[in-house]
């Protein structure tokens, strides 16, 4: 059996350094199986964040020889040969080694009206097919924020936090806003105050998204058209929603007005 090198970044918000672990390499496995491993045999104050070891609850990023993966998707036999860095995502505060603290995202979750229906029709809500497949595209994401994290408008410049919601909250925001029972209105909020113009849509945020979510052209690209021309309204896409629902603003939705 082979042996494996493991580069893992080890520190906390005052700084750290990559330490070098060798282990056997174990046919079949994961690089959080080998972080585990690291955990139980060498460094047992190793801090990793992980839940369900199966790609689907989004806490386990890291970025794998400098891109940004899930360590429970990312098999170790098709990496290439050498050693394996692991390091935490850099565009969030380090809280110890491979932990960082990813409550940026929850405060723009916060800042987002919820999904808002009519009252509800005597024979119920229809909705079109193409309508529920749309949504579910977005429903894809699993939160992991590596889009955030390879998002350069947050990833180099932090001032821009405050001003700039990042593509999961795009996606979430094109979800709601295209949704046809919907009726708050989130044009004014994504426009000015969630920073969609600064997106210049490098689409690094599709590329490393792990549930394959086309976050630039099926969210993005058409929101920014839609914020910009109210009359934006492309067969079955964008637009459904204003041609039928009369529509509230952000304050008028945190105030629970109905109209
Ligand atoms: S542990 Fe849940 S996605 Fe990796």
């Amino acid at each position: 059996m082979s042996d494996v090198t493991m580069r893992i970044w080890r520190g906390d918000p005052a700084g750290g350094d990559f330490e070098e672990y060798a282990l056997e390499a174990q046919e079949g496995e994961v690089v959080l199986d080998v972080v585990h491993r690291i955990q139980a045999t060498q460094a047992p104050d190793l801090a990793c964040r992980w839940n369900c070891k199966a790609g689907k609850c989004g806490s386990c990023s890291a970025e794998i020889n400098g891109t940004p993966r899930l360590m429970c998707m990312t098999r170790m036999d098709q990496l290439p040969e050498g050693p394996v860095t692991v390091a935490p995502m850099r565009t969030f505060p380090v809280v110890r080694d491979l932990v960082t603290d990813v409550s940026f995202n929850y405060e723009v979750a916060k800042r987002i009206p919820a999904f808002e229906p009519p009252a509800r029709p005597a024979e119920g809500y229809r909705m079109q097919q193409i309508d529920v497949e749309r949504g579910q595209e977005f429903r894809k994401c699993i939160e992991c924020f590596m889009c955030q994290n390879v998002c350069h408008v947050i990833r180099d410049h932090e001032e821009n936090k405050p001003h700039y919601a990042g593509p999961r909250f795009f996606i979430r925001l094109a979800e709601l806003e295209t949704h046809p029972l919907d009726t708050n209105d989130r044009r004014e909020l994504v426009r000015q105050r969630m920073g969609l113009g600064l997106c210049n849509i490098t689409k690094c945020c599709t590329e490393v998204c792990p549930e394959h979510i086309k976050i630039t052209d099926n969210g993005i690209i058409p929101m920014k058209e839609r914020v910009v021309d109210a009359s934006y309204d492309p067969v079955g896409w964008l637009g459904r929603k204003i041609m039928r629902r009369p529509k509230r603003s952000p304050e008028e939705a945190a105030a629970g007005s109905s109209s």
